[in-house]
């Protein structure tokens, strides 16, 4: 491994390590990250003794600052682009409601054993003796091979110790698309309602890892079979299942969720946009109805989807801001270009859905793409089709009318003030009926136009412009 450690902090490391007769490792995500060629920024080192007394001593060496978490008996500083993490070696336990270890001095082996999983419990000496070596007690490199998520203790235990590690474990999964040992998956199954001794926000974090991975649906199958999904965020959960009556059944919409986060995985980065995937068809269960003759519909589920927007950010903890918004907006919005997809494409329908998804108009055809998930060749083409009209449509429209975030040429206060009014009912009226016949293509959008428009309007509520 000693090729590996190519940077030259890790002999600076080495001979703080020799001057001061103590044992230092490189271990963790580093070294796991040394083997899937993903370059990590990130240093983890376990010192055999006083973790935080080596971390002052370079500190000292390279004359940078030492941050200090007594509590924790763990110290960091940055070097260049490197951040640097100091820990004694553990023979850990934790206290059953909390995360806080309770820290006991113990070999590389004891230290090794107590952490979360096999290919996250490896580690390479920074000693004399064995510069470069790497010490995998537990099979940390034959499960990277076998691409297996697996404890070094008696699942139970690590779970035990720390709840998290059940949402880490799925995590890891669906990052590095590797499966979870059995008997590590019975004791999620088991242990899952332990984590609700963890804070929210540490499992969204977890979550939104899970949402960003290449392949989100390999965490989100793991949440539901683990039964983790139905206790963290219930909603998802209870997307799944079908109903059948009269022989007609409906889609499963847990897994049709999951294709469309699939889907839109390989076209976006964007956390929102995903989880705007996500809760596209989150109220389908609660607007669900069978009409005879018909067979199951779902009608509003767009705009009662739109609502649970809010509570689900404020339950799950995430940001209350524009964010929100955004992913708000494209749920009520997701049903839109699919709609004007399947019919005659005018130009009104067009500038009105621009008008209404202003700059986001690119994430809601990336979602409506996301959406299409039928199996039937014939219809899926005919959809692409209509969405290349669409966006071509939206193209030119926007090109001529200029419609993304635009605003209608004379405002309330204008209004106001031509005819001499305060704030009222008329105003608002006016307003309105200047936008819809602009988005409509009744007239022009400009200023002469929108003015003949408002005193034609203004007539019919009997007012005079003033003198
Ligand atoms: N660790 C653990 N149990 C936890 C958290 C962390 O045993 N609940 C150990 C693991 O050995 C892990 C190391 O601490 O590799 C560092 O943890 P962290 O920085 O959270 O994760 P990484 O493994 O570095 O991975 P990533 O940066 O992708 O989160």
């Amino acid at each position: 491994m000693k090729e590996q450690l190519n940077h030259p902090v890790f002999k600076m490391l080495a001979a703080v390590a020799a001057q001061n007769n103590s044992e230092a490792y490189v271990i963790g995500g580093y070294v796991r990250d040394l083997f899937l060629h993903r370059p990590s920024k990130d240093i983890d080192i376990v010192v055999l003794g006083n973790g935080i007394e080596f971390a002052e001593a370079v500190g000292k060496q390279l004359k940078t600052k030492v941050a200090v978490f007594k509590n924790f008996g763990t110290a960091m500083l940055k070097y260049k682009d490197l951040e640097i993490e100091f820990v004694g070696a553990r023979k850990e336990s934790y206290r059953a409601d909390s995360r806080k270890p309770i820290v006991e001095n113990g070999t590389i082996k004891d230290d090794q054993l107590r952490r979360d999983f096999t290919i996250n419990a490896l580690a390479i000496s920074l000693n004399e003796a064995n510069y470069g070596a790497l010490v995998d007690p537990f099979g940390g490199v034959a499960d990277l091979d076998e691409r297996l998520i697996k404890t070094p203790l008696d699942p139970e235990i690590t779970f035990s110790d720390d709840p998290l590690r059940m949402m880490r474990a799925i995590r890891f999964a669906s990052q590095l698309n590797f499966n979870i040992d059995e008997a590590a998956l019975k004791a999620i199954s088991k242990q899952k309602d332990r984590v609700a001794i963890l804070s929210k926000e540490r499992i969204t974090d977890e979550l939104n890892k899970i949402i960003l991975s290449p392949i989100p649906s390999v965490g989100f199958n793991y949440l539901f079979d683990t039964g983790l999904l139905e206790i963290i965020f219930p909603q998802m959960a209870n997307l799944y299942g079908v109903e059948v009556i009269n022989g007609k059944g409906h889609k499963d919409n847990f897994y049709h969720t999951l294709q469309v986060l699939d889907n839109i995985a390989l076209h976006t980065n964007d956390l929102w946009l995903r989880w705007a995937a996500i809760l596209h068809d989150i109220a389908k269960p609660a607007t669900k109805r069978f009409e005879e003759g018909h067979g199951w519909t779902f009608h509003g589920h767009e705009d009662r989807g739109a609502r649970m927007v809010p509570q689900i950010f404020t339950q799950l903890k995430l940001p209350m801001n524009e964010k929100m918004k955004y992913v708000q907006k494209l749920v009520q919005l997701h049903l839109r270009p699919i709609v004007l997809a399947q019919e005659v494409v005018t130009d009104s329908a067009v500038r009105r859905l621009l008008f209404d998804a202003g700059e986001d108009i690119e994430s809601l055809m990336t979602l409506c793409n996301a959406d299409v998930t039928t199996k039937n060749e014939y219809k899926v083409k005919k959809y692409r089709n209509n969405f290349e009209l669409v966006k071509q449509k939206l193209k030119d429209v926007e090109e001529r009318d200029k419609i993304r975030n635009w605003q209608p040429p004379i405002s309330g206060n204008d209004i106001m003030n031509y005819f001499g009014l305060g704030a009222g009912k008329e105003v608002g009226l006016i307003k309105n009926a200047i936008r819809e016949a602009i988005l409509e293509g009744e007239i022009k959008n400009s200023y002469d136009e929108a003015v003949q428009f408002m005193l034609k309007k203004a007539e019919e509520y009997g007012l005079r412009p003033k003198e």
